[in-house]
């Protein structure tokens, strides 16, 4: 029997261990899984609501790590990872997407010579500004099995030298639990709840650092989002970051106050992905909003300069509009005047990932 640890900390990483887990229940004989929580989220709207939107088991260890600066952070999960590790010596660590999680337990894991898996590889913004920019290069170049949800990350993992027999293109997982959950998504009544209507309105979320850390971006998004909410009525779940960025700089309440502007909790899975199904347009900085919508096929205007998901623009809904007031109204005038160009589904985005992974393991370890 092999053992693998199935890491997750934060919240964009609940939504790609689902369908992992679930299709790793169909190799019992032949695996032992183990599923570690670092803690790097732990509101519940963070994280327990998604174990029970998503049906995820309870994780076997918590590791209770919480907020702190990067250095801290990557640390203290390091550390008690370490120990965790020395204790139940698995055979694989399998890590997701982009987080300090992410970077934290691969390179523990491999410095103890085990094997790690990567999924959501080779995916690169090319803005070392970013901290999940730092944390996927490093992890890629440490990783073992190295499982790409688009193509641009084979051509990206391939300039860098890694050897193609490490890298398999799998397909988006995220769109595995996106598919699979969508009766669920359907039933949602968070339109209900907050008396919106169909494609009547834009759901907003933001949270990086380049947009909420500094009170110079904050006002230049208020700008937009006052101007913005004068065509169509904004929903925004907001980001505890966030918040926490808006109080610092005295400029919440602000917020609060703008006029067809609703300002709300994080949500649950099913609610969100609702909410934004039924949206006539999203604005996000996010990385897995960009997908979700491209597989929606809701106009999606990413508030950055640059993506690591280049499929989404090319083939799917996603515009990079950054911090520009005008390029912004006017996208939002056109999305509301007339349909956007058509968009296709990426290749492998079918529901199918969490197989192609599992296949690619009961091979390999
Ligand atoms: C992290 C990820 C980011 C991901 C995002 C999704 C890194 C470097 N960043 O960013 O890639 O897109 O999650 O949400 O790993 N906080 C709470 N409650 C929580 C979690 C966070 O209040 O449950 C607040 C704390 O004030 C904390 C701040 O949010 O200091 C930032 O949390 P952190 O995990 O450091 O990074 P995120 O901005 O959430």
């Amino acid at each position: 029997m092999k053992k693998i640890m199935v890491i997750a900390g934060a919240r964009p990483n609940f939504m790609k261990i689902a369908p992992l887990l679930k299709e790793l229940e169909n190799y019992k004989d032949q695996f032992t899984v183990m599923l570690v929580h670092t803690g790097q989220h732990y509101d519940f709207e963070m994280s327990e609501s998604f174990f029970q939107d998503l049906e995820i088991p309870a994780p076997c260890v918590h590791l209770e790590i919480g907020s702190e600066t990067h250095g801290i952070q990557t640390g203290l999960i390091m550390m008690t990872f370490e120990k965790l590790l020395q204790k139940e010596k698995p055979e694989l660590v399998v890590v997701v997407g982009d987080v300090n999680s992410t970077l934290a337990c691969s390179l523990v894991a491999t410095k103890m010579n085990i094997k790690v898996a990567h999924v959501e590889a080779g995916l690169r913004s090319f803005d070392r500004t970013m901290p999940e920019e730092i944390n996927r290069i490093v992890t890629d170049s440490i990783s073992d099995y190295l499982f790409v949800s688009e193509e641009s990350g084979c051509l990206n993992l391939e300039k860098e030298g890694v050897n193609k027999e490490k890298v398999h293109f799998v397909g988006n997982i995220m769109i595995d639990t996106l598919l699979s959950n969508m009766a669920k998504i359907d039933k949602s009544v968070i339109l209900k709840n907050h008396d919106l209507q169909t494609k009547t309105y834009a759901v907003l979320t933001l949270h990086r650092p380049s947009n909420v850390d500094s009170k110079e971006s904050l006002l230049e998004i208020y700008e937009i989002l006052k101007n913005t909410a004068q065509k169509i009525k904004i929903v925004y779940p907001i980001h505890p970051r966030t918040k926490k960025m808006m109080e610092r700089h005295s400029l919440l309440n602000l917020f609060e106050e703008l006029d067809n502007f609703l300002l709300i909790n994080p949500l649950g899975y099913m609610d969100f992905l609702h909410l934004v199904k039924n949206s006539k347009l999203v604005l996000t900085d996010s990385g897995g909003i960009q997908e979700e919508t491209t597989l929606l096929k809701v106009p999606c205007l990413t508030m950055r300069e640059n993506t690591e998901r280049p499929i989404t623009i090319d083939e799917g809904t996603n515009i990079l509009v950054g911090r520009n007031k005008a390029r912004i109204l006017e996208i939002v005038d056109t999305a509301l005047s007339k349909h956007l160009n058509g968009s296709k589904i990426p290749q492998f985005w079918d529901g199918n990932t969490a197989r192609r992974i599992v296949n690619v393991l009961t091979q390999k370890i």
